[in-house]
């Protein structure tokens, strides 16, 4: 079998419950507002604690601090108008505190008198029991006066449609006319998609499997071996996961090895690879293709070796600069690279709504820079007449298709080729395809392809 890391239990009823689920989301969402740590990090960091409540608290804590960061924007503006100069902003506790009781009143089934009680409740337990009645008179104020609340919000659009006010100005004025879609998508909650591995079953079949598992799931329309499950499930309950006939991977990311269309024999170089998700999936279409899978990070490259053990796959996994092949590239040409860049991560934001906060809008020019960088080192890796895929989790054009247009400008013998699906751009765009979050139950993506002509044109 696999050596999949199994989840650890270890610890689990040793551990005494430490928190009640308002004053642990309290805590996580003040991490992330006030101290700008990411919550995978988080949740990683509370493990424990979070292992040791039982499954519903559990489930609560998680789904208040997404919520409570999901409608950060809305959130901040009701604080500061309500709390006027009564909380100070040192008080990034109590702050947060508010924002997990807002969710609860404005966005959850929570029955507001619990909402309000147990949140006043947290400020006690965290040790602040001065804010007690703050946090009540704000809560109820919330729940009595909406129309001022939306007096307060329509003076910032940004935070009317939970989106912070950088974002919002990218997205308005590159797409106006899909603002909404935009934003409602980036606040919605994912679904989980599997990937079905087509070297050990079929769609039909797992799509069966899982429904004898009481897995209700149905087909996705445009990636192949994608499965959208009506509810998410802890990966362990995936039938036949350590044995790697499914893996967890949203349908626009499995778009990448559609666009790469291995076939055997042919050298693929995976150039920005971890976890390993596009490299599994790209042998799982064609296991004797010839890929080499390259990240700078060692420890996510590591995962790269654990995913391709638990699905039987086998690649060359290189720690290297994607930025500075010479130091890790043999010479030898490469039919299909596949750049899945780093990015603003901006088409995921719904699976992690701590980017609203994290992100900058000099994030986006940063790792724009470093994406052109890439994309001009690893051209001369691929031959003449091969390919090119780029691909980003990133609804912006600066990453996308200005990058792309850019590159082909300064570069005589790139040009654009379709991608091989037939749906057109979900979001407008001059060149490649952009999808919006929520289009199709995908993430926020964006695909080009370019072709390495064998000779450059003449004018
Ligand atoms: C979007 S993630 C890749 C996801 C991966 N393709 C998958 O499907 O699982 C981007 C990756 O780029 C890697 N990276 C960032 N800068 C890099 C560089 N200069 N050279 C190589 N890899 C880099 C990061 O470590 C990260 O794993």
């Amino acid at each position: 079998m696999a050596e999949w890391p199994r989840p650890a239990m270890a610890h689990r009823s040793a551990l005494a419950m430490t928190h009640s689920a308002r004053a642990l989301a309290a805590i996580l969402v003040d991490n992330v507002v006030a101290k700008g740590r990411s919550l995978s990090q988080l949740f990683d960091e509370y493990a424990d604690e979070l292992a040791a409540m039982p499954n519903k608290e559990r489930s609560l804590t998680k789904a208040l601090t997404h919520g409570a960061l999901r409608h950060y924007p809305r959130w901040r503006v009701i604080i500061d108008e309500a709390c006027d100069k009564r909380l100070k902003r040192s008080e990034t506790l109590v702050r947060a505190l508010l924002a997990v009781g807002l969710y609860q009143l404005l966005e959850s089934r929570v029955p507001p008198h619990a909402a309000i009680s147990e949140t006043v409740n947290a400020a006690r337990q965290l040790d602040k029991p001065w804010a007690c009645s703050l946090l009540n008179a704000v809560l109820r104020r919330v729940q009595r006066e909406p129309h001022t609340i939306q007096a307060w919000l329509r003076k910032t659009p940004w935070a009317m449609l939970d989106l912070p006010q950088w974002l919002w100005t990218l997205w308005k004025r590159s797409w106006p006319k899909h603002i909404q879609l935009l934003a409602s998508g980036s606040n919605s909650q994912a679904p989980m998609t599997v990937r079905v591995n087509r070297q050990k079953t079929t769609r039909e079949h797992y799509c069966r499997v899982l429904a004898d598992a009481g897995i209700a799931a149905q087909p996705h329309p445009v990636a192949p071996d994608a499965l959208v499950l009506r509810d998410p499930v802890e990966v362990n309950r995936l039938p036949g996961f350590y044995e790697g006939l499914a893996s967890v991977q949203d349908a626009a990311a499995q778009l990448a090895g559609l666009a790469v269309a291995p076939q055997p024999e042919m050298r693929i170089l995976d150039a920005c690879a971890a976890p390993g998700g596009k490299t599994a999936h790209i042998l799982e279409i064609c296991p004797e293709a010839v890929v080499n899978a390259v990240d700078s990070d060692p420890i996510r490259l590591k995962k790269v070796e654990e995913n391709l053990r638990r699905i039987g796959a086998k690649a060359t996994l290189i720690r290297g600069d994607a930025c500075h092949p010479d130091s890790w590239w043999d010479g030898q040409p490469f039919d299909v690279v596949l750049l899945d860049a780093p990015c603003s991560a901006t088409g995921v934001i719904r699976r992690h709504p701590d980017i609203k906060l994290l992100r900058r809008l000099s994030d986006v020019t940063a790792v724009a820079a470093t994406q052109k960088s890439m994309l001009q080192s690893l051209w001369p890796l691929v031959r003449p007449g091969g390919r090119l895929i780029y691909a980003t989790c990133a609804v912006t054009t600066q990453e996308n298709e200005v990058q792309i247009q850019k590159f082909i400008d300064l570069t005589p013998d790139a040009r654009a080729v379709p991608l091989p699906w037939t749906d057109p751009s979900p979001l407008p765009t001059a060149i490649g395809w952009q999808c919006y979050p929520g289009w199709q139950f995908m993430d926020g993506f964006y695909y080009a392809a370019l072709h390495k002509q064998t000779m450059p044109d003449t004018p």
